[in-house]
């Protein structure tokens, strides 16, 4: 039997598998994407756009970590269960109210699953007519069939696990968690 090693006051109870990727080594993570993008970004106005809830605290901490000028907004894209949606078919909670217009837009997401959500919304982007469209993404597991945009940022590759914490949820607890761990 293989006992549960993570045991934290901020679960409830529910152990934890193990801490996947640690508050140090994000953090350190999470400067480097910020230099990434200081750099890749030399002129022209930026949006970064984080897409909710799960990108709250990447977003949070990587415009900190961007040395340029910029802009904030957000996304709330409604889900949906069946994988048969067309692309063109997302329907948003929360549309930014910036204008997106002839401006770099970076979008942030917290993980790349199928990458149906990303797909989905880089297409309803692409229509708002962005000087530029990039990716930035936390954790990308790979598995993806096709994405219309690769990440052009992306923190790490993640195992092909149930990841919680740092944002992402499991049935909205463990958002809180300031490490990135393994629920199974
Ligand atoms: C999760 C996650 C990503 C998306 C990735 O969002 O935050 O946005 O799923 O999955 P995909 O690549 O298979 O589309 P969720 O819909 O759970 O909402 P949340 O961000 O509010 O947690």
């Amino acid at each position: 039997m293989t006992l549960p090693l993570v045991a934290d006051r901020r679960t409830g109870g529910r152990k934890l598998k193990r801490i996947v990727f640690d508050r140090d080594t994000i953090a350190h993570r999470v400067v480097e994407l910020g230099q990434d993008i200081t750099t890749a970004y030399p002129d022209g106005e930026l949006v970064v756009l984080g897409l909710l809830k799960g990108s709250f605290i990447f977003l949070s901490d990587l415009v900190r970590c961007i040395d340029r000028p910029l802009q904030v907004d957000f996304l709330v894209a409604a889900s949906y269960g069946s994988d048969t949606v067309s692309s063109g078919n997302v329907r948003l909670l929360y549309d930014p109210e910036t204008v997106l217009k002839g401006k770099h837009i970076l979008l942030v997401e917290d993980i790349v699953d199928t990458g149906r959500t990303l797909n989905r919304l880089v297409k309803l982007l692409r229509e708002r007519q962005p000087l530029s469209l990039e990716i930035c993404a936390l954790l990308d597991k790979h598995i993806a069939e096709h994405l219309e945009l690769e990440p052009a940022f992306l923190g790490f590759d993640c195992p092909n696990e149930f990841i919680v914490g740092y944002g992402l949820d499991h049935a909205e607890n463990f958002r809180h968690l300031p490490y990135i761990a393994s629920l199974t």
